[in-house]
């Protein structure tokens, strides 16, 4: 309910064309829809059944913390991301998403990860939850394979269990919608999740 309704819960932050959902639909709802959705979602069978719930596995955090950053993506992470995100992937809650635990990291398909990456967003307001705040692009700044390395190290990191990504996808997405950032293209990232 209050990802619905604010954009914004202890796990995730909306994103891409999910956002305009929120913004022009959800956060109008009465409290009775929203708990009816809410509920209906919840009643969904997990896409994997063997799906385990998520174990925090504070390794990596220790790591940082110690300023081991050996593993691949690492030192990618602490550069760009951890400022936000934190070393430890809790980030700051209702402001700047988890990356530990947060469902979004742990998708078959890691194009949303890798868009976002590359083009950045804006949570953004609602009238339940009035401050927005943005997540810069790092296409300008990041090679394909720092960005696959970043992204691959998130989605194994704090007990997260997505699949690693190649420096070749990364590439793919770059060049094929590299050239706008319009409701349209973030309306295909969504379609993918
Ligand atoms: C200035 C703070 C900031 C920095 C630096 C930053 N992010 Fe973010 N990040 C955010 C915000 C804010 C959002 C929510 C964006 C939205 O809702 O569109 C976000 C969202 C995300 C998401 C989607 C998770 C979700 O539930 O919405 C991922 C994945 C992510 N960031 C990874 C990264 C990675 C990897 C880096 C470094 C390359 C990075 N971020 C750097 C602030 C930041």
């Amino acid at each position: 309910m209050q990802f619905l309704k604010t954009g914004r819960s202890d796990r995730s932050a909306v994103f891409g064309g999910m956002s305009d959902v929120v913004v022009h639909s959800m956060q109008y709802l009465s409290e009775n829809d929203l708990t009816a959705i809410a509920r209906y979602l919840k009643s969904l069978p997990a896409v994997d059944p063997k799906d385990t719930p998520h174990q925090y596995d504070k390794q990596v955090a220790t790591a940082l913390w110690k300023g081991d950053d050996s593993q691949r993506g690492a030192s990618v992470y602490i550069d760009n991301c951890a400022a936000c995100h934190r070393t430890d992937g809790h980030g700051y809650t209702r402001v700047f998403p988890a990356l530990a635990a947060n469902p979004v990291l742990q998708t078959a398909d890691a194009t949303s990860l890798i868009n976002i990456v590359l083009r950045g967003g804006t949570l953004p307001a609602t009238h339940a939850a009035p401050s927005s705040f943005t997540m810069p692009a790092f296409a300008w700044r990041l090679s394909d394979q720092e960005v696959a390395d970043v992204v691959s190290f998130i989605r194994g990191s704090w007990g997260n269990q997505g699949a690693p990504v190649t420096a070749r996808a990364v590439k793919d997405l770059r060049e094929n919608d590299m050239h706008t950032t319009s409701g349209d293209d973030l309306g295909q990232v969504t379609q993918k999740h």
